[in-house]
């Protein structure tokens, strides 16, 4: 049985602590970015006026009001009448622990298993603002309409996966009014650092989600897949998740490397090591997350999961082509190929302990990953990762079946 759980709640006397130095390091460069994609025509859409104030609003401190509520104003959803749902990091039916592999620190589920340190927060922290900053936006269309409201805690988002917390900070600064909801299977490392109206959960979204059923108005996914065993299972309790009107979007890479044409690499795993070597690293990083119950398949078909789902409708998605081995590719700035270099090559060292756990000896594995690390500086062949974004809106009308359990 799960249980209920104590929300971490800071008390707004520290907040912040921690937050600003790296944004004020991103938030300086919103490179004109070209945006690459079989649908690209609708990115420059959601990247024109629609968030140009929630994009300014990170580059500036969060929002006084933000500081004036307090947890008691939040508490009427995990009503303690119905609430033995809520899960705890205590909670032994959690598979969840931190486990010390090839020296990092790991979050480990019987399917999630990458690190959970200094070194991949840090990691994380900084993807987030190059997503952004690739993104043009921070918000999908329909968040700012569907979040519109002064009263305290009526509207709430809920983050899956939320990693540091980077993206539900942002939208508990920019929101000061909403209730922001992240899970995760490891705890926030300092959530003393997050604003007041965000409350965090350890959680394994693979145990389901009926506690947070009918609960919210927005809910964001990004980059989780490997660590989710049923993702069209995911988006189904979404669905019911959300309240009538609102917003999913929903972010997935596809374990898969394309070549400049955006055609995919055809690696066998068992063939001699030859490049490219990013690509080739990658196909056996699908192969562990595949082999752990991940679901690699998930980024290729959210439009197919959404678009067949009869909750939702207002479905838009887009492709965001990241030149991970840059190449030759000179469209972006050359600050944007540092980040962009600095994430790969610290991916590169996060997913060691996965690959190698399924079967790669450690020593091909540095042989993969210095060729790697050559390609990344050297190679004038670009190498993409494709990430898939969609985002959909919940039917007023829609009533959720019962529920089967
Ligand atoms: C690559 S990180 C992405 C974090 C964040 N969404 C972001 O975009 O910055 C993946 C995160 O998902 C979490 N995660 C993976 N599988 C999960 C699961 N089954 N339930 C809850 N969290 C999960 C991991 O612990 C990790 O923090």
């Amino acid at each position: 049985m799960r249980h209920h759980d104590p929300y971490d709640f800071p008390d707004g006397s520290d907040e912040e602590e921690g937050m600003e130095t790296d944004e004020d390091q991103y938030d300086a460069q919103c490179p004109d970015l070209e945006i690459v994609g079989s649908d690209a025509g609708s990115a420059s859409s959601l990247s024109d006026t629609r968030s140009s104030t929630l994009y300014s609003a990170s580059t500036g401190s969060h929002s006084e009001s933000g500081t004036a509520f307090s947890h008691q104003r939040f508490h009427n959803w995990d009503d303690d009448s119905d609430d033995e749902r809520m899960s705890t990091s205590s909670d032994t039916s959690l598979a969840t622990r931190i486990q010390r592999d090839y020296s990092r620190d790991m979050a480990t589920s019987e399917v999630y298993h990458l690190p959970a340190d200094e070194e991949e927060r840090d990691r994380l922290r900084k993807q987030h603002h190059m997503l952004i900053s690739i993104m043009r936006a921070k918000y999908p269309p329909g968040m700012e309409r569907v979040l519109a409201s002064t009263i305290p805690g009526e509207k709430r988002v809920l983050d899956l996966g939320c990693g540091n917390g980077e993206w539900i900070s942002d939208v508990a600064r920019d929101f000061p009014f909403c209730e922001c909801v992240a899970i995760d299977l490891v705890p926030i490392r300092d959530s003393r650092g997050l604003p007041p109206n965000v409350r965090t959960e350890v959680d394994d979204v693979n145990l389901g989600l009926q506690h947070c059923y009918g609960q919210f108005d927005v809910v964001h996914v990004r980059l989780i897949a490997s660590g989710v065993k049923d993702y069209q299972l995911l988006i189904e309790d979404i669905s019911r998740i959300l309240r009538p009107g609102g917003v999913m979007e929903l972010c997935e890479f596809d374990f898969s490397i394309y070549n400049q044409n955006h055609h995919p690499f055809t690696i066998h795993l068992h063939e001699p090591m030859a490049s490219p070597y990013w690509a080739r690293w990658m196909a056996h990083l699908r192969h562990a997350v595949h082999g752990r119950g991940g679901d690699i398949f998930a980024a290729g078909y959210l439009w197919q999961w959404a678009t067949k789902h009869p909750a939702f409708e207002n479905i838009e998605s887009r492709d965001v082509w990241l030149p991970t081995v840059p190449g030759n590719h000179s469209k972006f700035p050359s600050e944007f190929y540092a980040l962009l270099r600095e994430n790969v090559s610290s991916f590169l060292r996060a997913g060691k302990p996965l690959i190698c756990g399924s079967g790669l000896s450690e020593e091909d594995f540095e042989f993969l990953r210095d060729q790697t690390l050559w390609e990344l500086h050297h190679s004038d062949e670009t190498q993409f990762t494709r990430l898939q974004c969609l985002w959909a809106s919940k039917r007023m009308d829609y009533v959720d079946p019962p529920n089967e359990d």
